[in-house]
């Protein structure tokens, strides 16, 4: 995977028309604004636009627009994947031949987006994950071959204002990257349950384990962000010999642990990923 070129957005003279504001593309939209994006140059369709949709409309953003469609620089389909059919073939109207659609449906392929949109059209399928919400995501982006490096720049820069941006080479690892980062944040949230449970019936009263759980979850996440270091090194670091952290990780680390559990785990994702593209 290759490092992204970012193109700032506050030089990206539009239109960019975003199909379906809900949680993702309303993050997207608050991102793109925060990375200077004028809101005049930005369309929305959206049957249930909420408020923050709303005050950009106050804005200059366009919300719904009736009449002739007009040529957008891009697109990008935030619409649940099960709406898909019916929502991204209106949205070839919009398509012209130098328009960029970007796509974050889960498990909707280039070759669904290339058969509902216009032929030759320049398409990237991306899959973001929920720290999205707070500019903290991560996106993988794979382009298919009508892409020209200026789109792609642009691609990546509309993923940036969500987070950090990688390029998959192939759309077959789309599968194992959904698996990992793209539903990764039920892993760790499941961890802080587990921990949780686990302090309970260590002998602490429940709220305290629950604060502990969430609050150690979420510093050592920020501080594996911060660092340079891996995160073997994190961990070699709080690790003595024959203390109690190292006793823990002796059961963790041992047969049915954590490495063997997230292995089976995202495989099963990546082939459940599998079985629903379309
Ligand atoms: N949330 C995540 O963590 C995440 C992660 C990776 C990828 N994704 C992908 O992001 C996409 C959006 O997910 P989400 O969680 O943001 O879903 P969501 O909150 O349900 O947002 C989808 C929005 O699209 C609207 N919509 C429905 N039909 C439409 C149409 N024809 N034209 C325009 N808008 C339409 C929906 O309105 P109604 O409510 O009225 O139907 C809703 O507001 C999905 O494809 C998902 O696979 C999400």
């Amino acid at each position: 995977m290759k490092k992204p070129a970012i193109k700032p957005l506050s030089k990206f003279s539009g239109p960019l028309l975003l199909a379906g504001a809900g949680k993702m593309g309303g993050a997207m939209l608050d991102g793109w604004v925060a990375c200077g994006l004028a809101p005049k140059r930005i369309v929305v369709i959206e049957p249930q636009p909420g408020k923050a949709v709303k005050a950009l409309a106050r804005r200059g953003l366009k919300l719904n627009p009736k009449g002739k469609a007009v040529e957008a620089a891009a697109i990008v389909i935030a619409v649940k994947p099960q709406t898909a059919p019916e929502a991204v073939t209106p949205l070839g109207a919009y398509v012209g031949k130098a328009t960029l659609v970007l796509s974050i449906m889960a498990g909707r392929t280039i070759g669904f987006l290339e058969k509902s949109l216009p032929p030759d059209t320049a398409i990237v399928r991306a899959m973001p994950n929920t720290p999205a919400a707070i500019g903290r995501g991560i996106s993988v982006a794979v382009a298919n071959a009508k892409v020209s490096t200026r789109q792609r720049k642009l691609a990546s820069g509309l993923l940036a204002a969500i987070g950090k941006v990688e390029w998959a080479a192939e759309e077959v690892l789309m599968d194992a990257v959904t698996a990992l980062s793209g539903s990764g944040p039920a892993y760790v949230f499941l961890l802080v349950e587990a921990m949780t449970k686990a302090g309970i019936a260590a002998g602490l009263p429940a709220r305290l384990a629950a604060r502990l759980a969430r609050e150690t979850v979420a510093g050592a996440g920020e501080l594996l962000h911060r660092s340079t270091l891996d995160a073997a090194t994190l961990r070699q670091n709080v690790t003595s010999p024959g203390g109690t952290t190292a006793a823990a990780l002796e059961v963790l680390i041992g047969p049915g642990g954590f490495d063997e559990l997230l292995t089976k785990a995202i495989a099963t994702a990546a082939r459940r990923g599998r079985e629903l593209a379309g």
